[in-house]
């Protein structure tokens, strides 16, 4: 997609970070920008400072792990602009640290409802709206670099941000048959405020994530080097302009995504004598099923005619 003029983008954690930065590089495009986020008080700051850009920019309140929530917030930004949303950016998102022996239930719940249920309850209320609409559109889900890779201190997090890649990847075999672009974003640091993600969450009985000041003023530090999210929109806006399923704009992780995938392919059996008898069996087989397959297809059409 090239062209963002009068496109209705619906933005989730759209006031703040990496969604803000969505809404200001799509609202300078042309789109009219509805972002949604849990935060009300934030919320209603960045629309202001979205208008003082001249973005024709709305805001929702809602909290993506509320599916029924969700249809409204969408019904809400599709009067408001009278256009159906075609523009998804499924951004909105938390994080929490702690060794993955020590998360709770709580904890697993928490992190996987919002990122990864929040991205299914975007897909799921969006995607047959703009199939409907019939006038195509775009889909940008945020997952993570931490989605390539577990970690000793990510567990649910990077398990999260995975499913969220796989996710994207199924729905990118299907949307562009409807003129529906597909597009994950994978970040490794940006310069947020996830590091308070922590205080979007009801307070748990109990946790294994660390949310004490000092370790929470250490990740603070280190988003603080992060891309800034106008720069990283630019790029994702590029990226959703080639039509690309990946965007990962750090060329830095180039090496370490080199050694995931490596790791991966050398864990698959090499094919000696013996691998190869096996692997003859199982095509074999896997052939022998294909052409009952087709026998049992050309029967019920004949049965058909
Ligand atoms: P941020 O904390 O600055 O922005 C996230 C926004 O999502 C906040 O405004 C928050 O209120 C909102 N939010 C949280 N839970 C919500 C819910 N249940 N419903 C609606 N809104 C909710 O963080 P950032 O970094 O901009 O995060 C955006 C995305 O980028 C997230 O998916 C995150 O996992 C991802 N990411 C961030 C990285 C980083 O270094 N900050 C690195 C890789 C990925």
């Amino acid at each position: 997609m090239k062209d963002f003029a009068d496109r209705v983008a619906f933005i989730t954690g759209g006031a703040s970070g990496a969604g803000f930065g969505q809404a200001v590089v799509f609202g300078q495009a042309g789109a009219r920008v509805a972002i949604a986020d849990v935060r009300a008080d934030a919320l209603d700051e960045a629309v202001g400072q979205l208008r003082d850009r001249g973005i024709d920019a709305y805001g929702v309140q809602l909290d993506i792990t509320d599916r029924a929530a969700y249809a409204r917030a969408v019904d809400d930004v599709e009067a408001h602009f009278s256009a159906p949303v075609t523009l998804l950016f499924n951004t909105a998102g938390v994080n929490g640290f702690g060794s993955v022996e020590q998360m709770t239930g709580d904890d697993f719940d928490w992190i996987l409802d919002v990122d990864l249920g929040g991205v299914i309850n975007g897909m799921l209320t969006v995607v047959p709206r703009m199939i409907a609409a019939g006038h195509g559109g775009h889909v940008v889900s945020v997952a993570s670099m931490g989605g390539f890779v577990g970690g000793r201190m990510t567990g649910p997090y990077s398990a999260a941000k995975a499913a969220v890649i796989s996710l994207m990847e199924s729905y990118a075999e299907v949307l562009p048959t409807h003129d529906i672009g597909v597009t994950v974003l994978c970040p490794a640091n940006i310069r947020s405020n996830i590091a308070e993600s922590h205080q979007t969450r009801q307070a748990p009985a109990e946790t294994g994530i660390m949310t004490n000041e000092e370790f929470v003023g250490a990740l603070r530090e280190v988003y603080s080097h992060g891309i800034e999210p106008i720069e990283l929109a630019e790029h994702l806006k590029r990226g959703v302009e080639a039509g690309d399923l990946y965007v990962i704009p750090y060329p830095e992780v180039r090496d370490d995504l080199e050694r995931i995938f490596q790791r991966r392919l050398d864990a698959v059996l090499a094919p000696d004598d013996r691998a190869l008898a096996g692997m003859a069996e199982r095509e074999a087989a896997l052939e022998a099923f294909r052409a009952t397959a087709r026998e049992r297809a050309a029967r019920a059409q004949t049965a058909d005619a």
